[in-house]
């Protein structure tokens, strides 16, 4: 049980370590949550800091779920992966070194199915991917995913799976309400699809 308890204080503390402050901090000088959505996130990464950024932003938020969901695995702790990894995504949220004002929780939750099922990231991928190329809302494209998730673990009957979605499509959406009555008065940003011209 004290490992157990480790564990998710480990995977707090590296969820809390929220990409996008930091690089924004160190090679921007700038404070993102002070810009944009005022969120914390790989998404408002992309929109302050650029292309480059926001990638790097991204890749890293999904890693630290994804190695909170590892650690019980490599360290042979006999716990669901799920469960610590869920305490990366509520660092994320609530980062310890922020204020306690960080994301979203989507590249996270992300990061934490995929180091759980690859195959259920995917598929999630995929939708999300639909949905931003049709609707080119990121937040109404990450609420899509995050619920289709949820529906999609009923099926597998995976019960920790079933919590744990039902957990991140509460964050998930909560966390976008602000999103949610943008896209009802049309005011969200939407993201442009540059043609990449090649030289
Ligand atoms: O990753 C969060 C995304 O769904 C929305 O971000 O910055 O557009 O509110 P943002």
């Amino acid at each position: 049980i004290a490992q157990v308890i480790g564990l998710m204080l480990v995977a707090y503390l590296i969820g809390s370590f929220t990409a996008g402050l930091w690089i924004g901090k160190w090679f921007f000088k700038k404070d993102i949550r002070e810009y944009g959505s005022h969120n914390l996130g790989a998404t408002n990464s992309f929109r302050i800091l650029g292309v480059k950024a926001g990638i790097v932003v991204m890749i890293i938020d999904v890693l630290k779920g994804t190695l909170a969901t590892l650690l019980p695995v490599w360290l042979h702790v006999p716990i669901n992966p799920l469960l610590i990894g869920v305490f990366a995504v509520i660092g994320h949220i609530y980062p310890a070194y922020a204020k306690l004002r960080g994301g979203k929780a989507v590249a996270t939750s992300a990061g934490i199915l995929l180091g759980y099922s690859p195959s259920v990231f995917l598929v999630l991928m995929a939708v999300f991917v639909i949905v931003l190329v049709i609707s080119r809302y990121v937040s109404l494209s990450s609420m899509i995913a995050v619920v289709v998730g949820l529906i999609a673990s009923i099926f597998l009957k995976d019960y920790v799976l079933i919590i744990v979605m039902a957990i991140l499509t509460i964050f998930i959406l909560y966390r976008h309400r602000a999103n949610i009555s943008r896209i009802k008065n049309g005011t969200e940003s939407k993201i442009k699809f540059k043609s990449s011209k090649k030289t």
